[in-house]
């Protein structure tokens, strides 16, 4: 039987997000319904409500959760009713030239639930990243469902489905951070955060975290950065430099997204260095090199998609690092807000005090 629950809706560009009931059908073959205990707010959330992602209104917001399965559909055996999952947006299909050269984050055929949740005059919803987790249920493909260890916090799980995993997987999985490294990442929000973490996890030696806001530096120092350098007073690919014995970082990870912070990334690795990109630049952004550099520099110049990871093979082990005291997942949830507290969440984020606020339901 189809479900009626609340769930926080973007109604057009623009417009307040609003709680509304939709209706969540049983799961079809390949599906699961998901009862969502937590969804942190992300950005990509609020670009969704500006019309910035898709014109496909409504969406269903929220992409960021965990919650317990509370049914399946014909065919699914990984997870099961009961079991507690962190959710992602990219369930890899297993079989595409990707999967199969065991690159599967650049899966092409990932999957959503192919069922609609709609409004209750029937209009459909667009999920979030295929998810829509800004609900009390939510109707997801199974393979966005992965089970991790019950006794971590609903808020702290989902953290992993978006931003901090991407932050993570950027320093762990496409930046290789090696034990005894020097890391240096750009840009200290919930993502570079937690590149700083990740790099803390690997073993780095020196962590260095550029920002143009003290208060994010002061919180970098909380997780991980031994170094700081505010990029509004000191020049950030000077001060690495110098940090590194004249060097550069062995990794520099950009976690901003704008022309100028990839050009300190470009010049703030060692020679033989690595360089993240994280943050996500618009459309009409450029990037201008001399050819001599970009041709003088070895290394590596990667970008990081959903931190590279691989969901069933990434989620259970940080939980359980977690769980261990050694990775500090915690510290991202800055505030828990109420189902129909999102519009002031998003609020919240352009005054930069917030690396996560978490809806918990
Ligand atoms: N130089 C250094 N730091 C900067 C600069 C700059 N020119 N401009 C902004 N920042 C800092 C901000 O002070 C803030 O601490 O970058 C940080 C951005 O953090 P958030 O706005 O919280 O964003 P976050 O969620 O961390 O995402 C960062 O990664 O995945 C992408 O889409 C995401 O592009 C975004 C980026
Ligand atoms: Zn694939
Ligand atoms: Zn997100």
């Amino acid at each position: 039987m189809a479900q009626e629950v609340r769930g926080v809706i973007a109604p057009g560009k623009d417009e307040p997000v609003r709680v509304e009931t939709i209706v969540v059908p049983d799961p079809g073959p390949g599906e699961a319904v998901v009862r969502v205990q937590a969804c942190g707010v992300c950005h990509t959330d609020l670009h969704y409500k500006q019309g910035g992602i898709s014109d496909d209104f409504p969406f269903l917001l929220g992409h960021e959760a965990a919650g317990v399965v509370e049914s399946v559909g014909a065919g699914v055996t990984d997870v099961a009713p009961g079991d507690f999952v962190v959710l992602n947006w990219r369930a890899v299909c297993g079989n595409c030239r990707a999967c199969l050269r065991g690159r599967p984050w650049y899966c092409f055929d990932t999957h959503n639930a192919k069922q609609k949740m709609t409004l209750t005059d029937g209009t459909e919803l667009s999920p979030a990243l295929g998810i829509g987790a800004f609900a009390e249920k939510t109707l997801v493909a199974a393979g966005q469902c992965t089970k991790v260890d019950p006794a971590v916090s609903p808020a702290v799980a989902g953290l992993l489905g978006c931003g901090v995993m991407a932050g993570l997987g950027a320093a762990i999985n496409t930046g290789d951070v090696g034990r005894g490294d020097s890391v240096a990442v750009i840009g200290c929000g919930g993502v570079g955060d937690a590149a700083i973490a990740g790099a803390t996890l690997a073993g780095a030696a020196k962590i260095i975290a550029v920002d143009i806001d003290d208060r994010k530096l002061a919180k970098a120092r909380t997780l991980g950065a031994t170094h700081t350098v505010n990029s509004k007073e000191t020049d950030p690919v000077e001060a690495v430099r110098e940090l590194t014995g004249g060097f550069g970082a062995d990794v520099v990870i950009e976690a901003v997204g704008r022309p100028d912070t990839y050009q300190q990334a470009f010049y703030a690795r060692d020679l033989a260095g690595t360089v993240v990109l994280v943050g996500v630049p618009t459309p009409e952004m450029k990037l201008e090199l001399p050819l001599l550099d970009v041709f003088g520099r070895g290394g590596a110049l990667k970008s990081s998609w959903y931190g590279d990871c691989l969901p069933s093979r990434d989620f259970p082990v940080l939980i359980d690092l977690h769980l261990q005291g050694r990775l500090p997942l915690d510290a991202f949830v800055t505030e828990t807000v109420r189902l129909d507290e999102v519009e002031k969440a998003f609020e919240r984020m352009h005054h930069g005090d917030v690396l996560r606020s978490v809806v918990v339901l």
